[in-house]
């Protein structure tokens, strides 16, 4: 067993929760999160990544922008349109590039892929429910506006955040770590 208080812990403890309740972070201990998600390894120390925080009626638009890239109609649209109202506060992880002779696109992806993975387990383990939900229209035309991104911005999906349900989450899959490992 890891250590109490350890990351080995946090990081096994840690759950996503596809269902959360009404409550959500203040902006002020989002603040703090994410100053303290930042500080994964980041090559030549771009930050080529931000998070736009989402709550209320925002939530709504995002919804409708899902509904018109999917092209679904009727009651499939609205059923898409209602995805994001799924939790009080959705955190849109966006990969904002830096230009960088020596940091390559895709390194700067990983960067911001860590900070969400930092973000999900630092907001989990100070009691909230979170879970990163992506779909086939994270990176369309439609969401893409609705975001106000930038051209060369992309998103890496939502974490949904709220309050952590009573219910104890199921068996993970164990991680089979021979399975990972190997030498040269
Ligand atoms: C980039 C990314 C996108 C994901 N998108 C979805 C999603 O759209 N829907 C979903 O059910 N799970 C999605 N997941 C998986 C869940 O967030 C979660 O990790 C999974 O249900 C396993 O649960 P656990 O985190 O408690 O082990 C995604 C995970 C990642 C890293």
């Amino acid at each position: 067993m890891a250590k109490k208080g350890s990351a080995a812990d946090a990081m096994l403890r840690r759950r996503s929760h596809s269902s959360v309740g009404d409550e959500a972070p203040s902006d002020k201990e989002l603040l703090r999160a994410i100053e303290v998600a930042g500080t994964v390894a980041d090559h030549a120390a771009l930050r080529p990544w931000r998070v736009i925080a989402i709550r209320g009626e925002a939530r709504e638009r995002v919804g409708r922008a899902i509904a018109e890239d999917s092209g679904a109609t009727g009651s499939d649209a609205e059923k898409l349109a209602r995805k994001p109202l799924r939790a009080p506060l959705l955190l849109a992880v966006v990969v904002s590039p830096k230009p960088s002779a020596k940091v390559p696109d895709w390194e700067q992806e990983a960067v911001a892929s860590g900070v969400a993975h930092a973000l999900s387990l630092l907001l989990d383990e100070a009691g909230w429910g979170v879970m990163w939900r992506t779909g086939h229209y994270t990176r369309s035309g439609a969401v893409h506006r609705a975001h106000e991104l930038a051209p060369d911005e992309r998103l890496l999906g939502w974490l949904y955040v709220g309050s952590k349900p009573e219910k104890k989450s199921g068996k993970r899959k164990p991680v089979t770590a021979k399975k990972h490992l190997s030498s040269l």
